[in-house]
C-alpha cells in the first residue's frame, strides 16, 4: 500500500490503472469504512482511499477543528484493503481560495441541509474534485449518509461524470447504533441512549409495514418521543427513495413504494444521523 499526498504523484501512480475503485473518506476509519473498502475490491483491481477532512463542508460553528485526525491508525487499518491512500493537505486540495463550487440540487437545503447551510455544496465540490483527481471507474459511499449519496448520484448523472456510484450498507454496533466517527464524542450515558434513534426508525418502519400511512403524524410523534428523552431533533422524515421528496399517503396496501425514513438529532453536542429503508 502506498501513501501519497500530492495530486501530481497520485496521477503518475494511477496513470496505467484501468479499473480503479475509490472510497473517499474523512479518515478516523471504522468498520463502516472498512466494509466499503472490501466492497471496493469487488469493483476494481486498484483500490484507492482518500483521507481528507474537507474544510469546505463544515460550517463556522461546526467541528472542523475538533474532527478526529488519525492518519497513522487509519493507514494501519487500510494496509491490506487499499492499494493507494491519497492523503492530501488542505493546501494541496485548495492551493488558492476555492471560488468555483458545485451548486447542489434544491434537496440540499432540506433535511441535513436545513441545519447545515452550505454543507452539501462543500461536500459536492470536494467529491467532484476528488473524482477528477482519482478518475475512478467506480466510487463507493456509505448509505448512512443517505442524503449525501443521493446528491452525489444526482451530480454524477446530471454532470455526466464517467463513474459508477455504489452505495454500501450501514454497519451497526451490536445494539444497532450506526457506526460513525462522531460516536466517540458521546459520553457513556449518551452512548447508551444513542441506539434509541435507530429503535425509533425501526418503530416507524414497523408501523408503516403494518399499514400506518399518516406519515406527518408519525414523524411528529417520533420527534416528541425523542425530545421527551432529551434529544434535540433536527428532523424525522419519511421520504420517497428515488427523489427524497416527502412521501404522500400510500393509497392502497398493494401500492409499490420505496421509502426511506431519515433522522438527525443531537445528544448533548453530538449530532447523530441514521436512516432505514422501507419497501411497500
Ligand atoms: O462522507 C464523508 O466522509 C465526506 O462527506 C466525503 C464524501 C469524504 C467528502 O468529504
Amino acid at each position: 500500500m502506498q501513501i501519497i499526498s500530492t495530486i501530481a504523484e497520485l496521477r503518475t501512480r494511477l496513470s496505467n490503472e484501468r479499473a480503479i475503485a475509490f472510497v473517499p473518506t474523512m479518515g478516523n476509519l471504522h468498520e463502516g469504512h472498512l466494509n466499503l473498502m472490501r466492497l471496493a475490491r469487488e469493483h476494481g483491481s486498484c483500490v484507492v482511499a482518500s483521507i481528507f477532512v474537507n474544510p469546505l463542508q463544515f460550517g463556522p460553528n461546526e467541528d472542523f477543528d475538533k474532527y478526529p485526525r488519525t492518519l497513522e491508525a487509519d493507514c494501519a487499518k487500510l494496509q491490506n484493503l487499499a492499494d493507494v491512500v491519497f492523503a492530501p493537505s488542505v493546501n494541496e486540495m485548495y492551493p488558492t481560495q476555492q471560488t468555483v463550487f458545485v451548486e447542489p440540487p434544491p434537496i440540499a437545503n432540506e433535511l441535513c441541509g436545513a441545519a447545515r447551510p452550505g454543507h452539501f455544496r462543500g461536500m459536492a465540490t470536494v467529491v467532484l474534485k476528488l473524482l477528477n483527481i482519482v478518475q475512478p471507474q467506480v466510487a463507493l459511499f456509505g448509505k448512512k449518509d443517505y442524503q449525501q449519496l443521493h446528491i452525489i448520484r444526482r451530480m454524477v448523472a446530471q454532470l455526466n461524470l464517467p463513474v459508477q456510484i455504489v452505495g454500501g450498507e450501514t454497519v451497526r454496533a451490536a445494539d444497532g447504533l450506526a457506526l460513525s466517527s462522531r460516536n466517540q464524542y458521546l459520553s457513556g450515558a449518551e452512548r447508551a441512549e444513542a441506539v434509541v434513534l435507530y429503535q425509533t426508525l425501526q418503530g416507524l418502519r414497523q408501523a408503516i409495514l403494518q399499514g400506518g400511512r399518516d406519515f406527518e403524524q408519525m414523524e411528529q410523534q417520533a420527534v416528541e418521543a425523542l425530545s421527551a428523552r432529551g434529544w434535540k431533533v433536527d428532523y424525522v422524515a419519511v421520504r420517497n427513495r428515488p427523489d427524497l421528496q416527502p412521501a404522500g399517503p400510500v393509497q392502497s396496501d398493494l401500492a409499490q413504494c420505496d421509502l426511506v425514513i431519515l433522522a438527525a438529532a443531537r445528544l448533548g453536542n453530538t449530532r447523530l444521523l441514521d436512516n432505514v429503508e422501507v419497501s411497500l
